[in-house]
């Protein structure tokens, strides 16, 4: 393989020299991109180990199952277990592997926003902890021998009970991303939501064969903004709008921010690891350009329409008097299903259902703004006791596993949204990606029912789990 460390770095608008003075340049540039490749190095060394040495209190089982989990199956490190980071989608056998995959892949500050958390990332260490609070104990001789994982909601059916998440800014990771997880999830036959800050337009993305397309709004400047996209949404096709809130004052990823200048643009190094990254690079950036949010740069001021200030103002014009009001004057402009995302607890959900919302989406945002949130799933039987059964319910944060799923849809839920789990898969390799972190989770969901003896979504409930923290021998 070639040393990216040894291609002349692109042409930028700042290499203005004359072309004798290119020998001179170039080389200066190796050096530099040399250098700069050490320190990268030596700076994600010094940054990962810094983070593994910090005191978080309640994360450490969170960081556990974010790397390779420890094992009693090791000793002293044999059997050597590593996960897949080739590009080959067939060979991962987890959502590990295909995230392994998005690692070798990305860039580290493209990784640092796909993977962030707020603060100390407490919230994000316990979306993942969560389900390790429920263990199964499932009966046995029940024939499984016919399992099915279909489900359904709003009426519709779902091949599993499974929505890809509304994420912003996916051209990061893959071009036309947002594209690339509505096909995989209309050939899957799940719903797949669409955040305002895609990069792919709306209409485009409608126009997926087979797609239940929904759309995430963030309500942000004047009204007229607001009942524009909602507009937008309904002529698209789109069944169902998810508001967003919990995210009018975006989260203080400290991480992200440290690999900027204070104007927002990346600082040198991270600039450098870019370049690093030829594979994402010349798949991304070079040919496409960079990202930009398509379907509300329209109502962004024209000299602010660059990549990041366009980010930045979007974030300042979020509507920070957000309230119940604004749910009923948007539950009387949007015709179709209307969710609200982001609450986490009875009291809200009471509310939510009193406002006339359609469904809930339990979440903290992926641990990524308020720290040390509770997970969706720690509220999700307090909330689904008080919402009744017939009321749907959906949750996310930390869906990495078929038993993740399994767990939330005991414990209550109608379904799981995806953020990183589809995120991984359209990183690794676009929609094929994605349809391969489908087949993986579909066929988890199909082994884990048989092996709780359930042979349909309706036969899961709290009778199969068992609270982690029963002393041994209480029934
Ligand atoms: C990279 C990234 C971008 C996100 N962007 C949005 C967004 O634009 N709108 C939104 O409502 N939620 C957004 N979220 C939150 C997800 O919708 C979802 O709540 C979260 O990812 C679930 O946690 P999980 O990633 O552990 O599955 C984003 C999450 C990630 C990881």
């Amino acid at each position: 393989m070639v040393n990216p460390a040894r291609r002349p770095l692109p042409a930028t608008g700042r290499s203005s020299a004359p072309n004798s003075r290119r020998g001179p340049n170039l080389a200066l540039g190796l050096l530099g991109a040399a250098l700069g490749a050490a320190a990268t190095a030596w700076l994600a060394e010094r940054r990962s180990g810094a983070r593994q040495a910090a005191f978080h209190p309640g994360r450490r089982a969170g960081l556990e199952r974010l790397r390779l989990p420890s094992s009693p199956a090791l000793l002293d490190g044999t059997p050597r277990r590593r996960l897949r980071t080739s590009g080959n989608l067939a060979r991962a056998q987890t959502i590990a592997d295909l995230r392994a995959m998005a690692h070798a892949r990305l860039p580290s500050f493209a990784l640092e926003y796909l993977e962030g958390g707020s603060e100390e990332e407490a919230a994000l260490a316990r979306n993942l902890d969560a389900f390790a609070q429920w263990h199964f104990a499932p009966p046995v001789l029940v024939d499984v021998s016919q399992r099915d994982v279909s489900s359904e909601l709003f009426d519709a059916p779902m091949s599993m009970p499974i929505v890809i998440a509304p994420t912003g800014l996916n051209a990061l990771f893959w071009p036309h991303a947002d594209t690339a997880l509505a096909q995989a999830a209309a050939d899957a036959g799940i719903p797949c939501a669409q955040s305002t800050m895609s990069n792919d337009r709306m209409e485009d993305v409608g126009r997926t064969p087979g797609l239940r397309h929904w759309w995430q709004l963030y309500v942000f400047g004047p009204p007229s903004v607001s009942e524009a996209l909602i507009a937008r949404a309904d002529a698209a096709g789109c069944e169902a709008l998810i508001v967003t809130t919990g995210a009018q004052i975006y989260g203080n990823r400290e991480w992200d921010r440290r690999n900027r200048v204070p104007s927002g643009n990346l600082d040198w190094s991270s600039e450098v690891d870019a370049l690093l990254h030829p594979r994402w690079l010349a798949s991304t950036i070079l040919e496409h350009g960079m990202p930009r949010f398509e379907n509300v740069l329209d109502y962004v001021p024209t000299d602010k329409r660059s990549f990041f200030d366009s980010a930045f103002w979007i974030r300042s014009q979020m509507d920070q008097a957000l309230s119940w009001r604004t749910i009923a004057r948007i539950r009387e402009a949007w015709p179709h299903k209307l969710l609200v995302k982001g609450l986490l607890g009875p009291g809200d959900a009471v509310r939510a259902v009193a406002a006339g919302v359609d469904a809930l989406i339990l979440s903290n945002h992926g641990g990524r703004q308020l720290d040390w949130s509770a997970s969706a799933l720690d509220l999700l039987p307090a909330t689904r006791q008080a919402v009744g059964n017939a009321f749907p319910l959906l949750v996310d944060g930390g869906v990495r596993r078929g038993t993740d799923i399994v767990k939330a849809l005991a414990l209550g839920a109608d379904a799981v949204l995806i953020g990183r789990a589809a995120l991984y898969g359209v990183a690794a390799g676009g929609r094929d990606g994605v349809g391969r972190a489908l087949d993986i989770l579909r066929d988890e969901l199909q082994r884990d029912l048989g092996l709780l003896g359930a042979r349909s979504i309706a036969e899961l409930g709290p009778h199969l789990l068992r609270p982690a923290n029963r002393d041994a021998g209480e029934a």
